[in-house]
């Protein structure tokens, strides 16, 4: 199933600038989808329209068509809280809100007016199970969730957008500030969540890339240069400067 049905997106910042040019993209559901490329490519760019975070930074101009679920997310009547729900975000550097580990994950809940806290508890150790971080933590969900590794706050921000429940998660570079070992972790992790989740992740090299991709995008200064599977991309990419760039030549 598609998830997303992206076209013609068109996104500046300023006049001089295109910073996503005509992109045409289907992304499917229950699959990892990486958008890979060297920095400035239109990645994070990319990832912010889809769950309308540019609504947030200076966009000039915005064209095209993003359907999620065959409904435009570009429409200026969506309801966006109830988006940001549906389309989770982690970004690169695990930011813990200044919370207990266990209000970090019930924050959202929370928010959302949620009150029991019989199920705050469940949802609380749901999300911290899914993200595999339950076992490390479970007995001290009272601590700082700044009193944890960054590899377990980084599965710590995940649980937090899991426990909203979503149906997508979309991933900026998730890995870039953690050691090898919590890397892996959170790598493992990603595969095992896309058998119930759209996962859209911005990879921190081409390695992790080649490592998670059902589906590959190769981003290039604003334009998508190649789609197609992450075997066919890593494995015999068509276009020239994908292969430069998988094999290392620049970048
Ligand atoms: N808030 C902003 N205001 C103005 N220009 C921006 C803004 N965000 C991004 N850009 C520009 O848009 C282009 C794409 O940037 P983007 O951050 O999406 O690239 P990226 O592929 O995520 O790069 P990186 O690998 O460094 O994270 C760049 O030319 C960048 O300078
Ligand atoms: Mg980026």
């Amino acid at each position: 199933m598609k998830k997303f049905l992206v076209e013609n997106l068109s996104v500046r910042y300023s006049d001089d600038n295109e910073s996503l040019r005509s992109i045409n993209m289907e992304i499917e559901a229950n699959a990892i989808t990486v958008l890979f490329g060297p920095a400035g490519g239109g990645k994070s760019t990319f990832l912010r329209v889809l769950n309308r975070l540019n609504d947030l930074a200076d966009v000039k101009e915005m064209k095209g068509q993003v359907l999620f679920n065959g409904v435009n997310i570009l429409d200026p009547n969506l309801d966006v809280i109830d988006l940001r729900r549906k389309i989770g975000m982690v970004f690169s550097r695990p930011v813990p809100l200044p919370l207990s580990i266990y209000e970090n994950v019930a924050y959202g809940l929370r928010m959302a007016g949620e009150r029991s806290k019989a199920k705050l508890d469940d949802a609380v150790e749901k999300a911290l199970r899914l993200s595999v971080l339950w076992d490390e933590v479970y007995d001290r969900l009272d601590a700082s969730g700044y009193a944890i590794s960054g590899g377990q706050q980084q599965r710590l921000c995940l649980a937090r957008v899991l426990a909203l429940e979503p149906e997508v998660i979309m991933l900026d570079e998730p890995t870039s500030a953690l050691d090898p070992v919590s890397t892996s972790k959170i790598e493992s992790l990603l595969i095992e969540l896309k058998e119930k989740y759209t996962i859209i992740l911005a990879p921190h090299n081409v390695q992790q890339a080649a490592r998670v991709a059902d589906d590959a995008a190769f981003f290039l200064m604003g334009e998508l240069i190649e789609f197609s599977s992450g075997k066919e991309m890593f494995m015999t990419p068509k276009d020239k400067r994908t292969q430069d760039y998988v094999m290392g030549r620049f970048g």
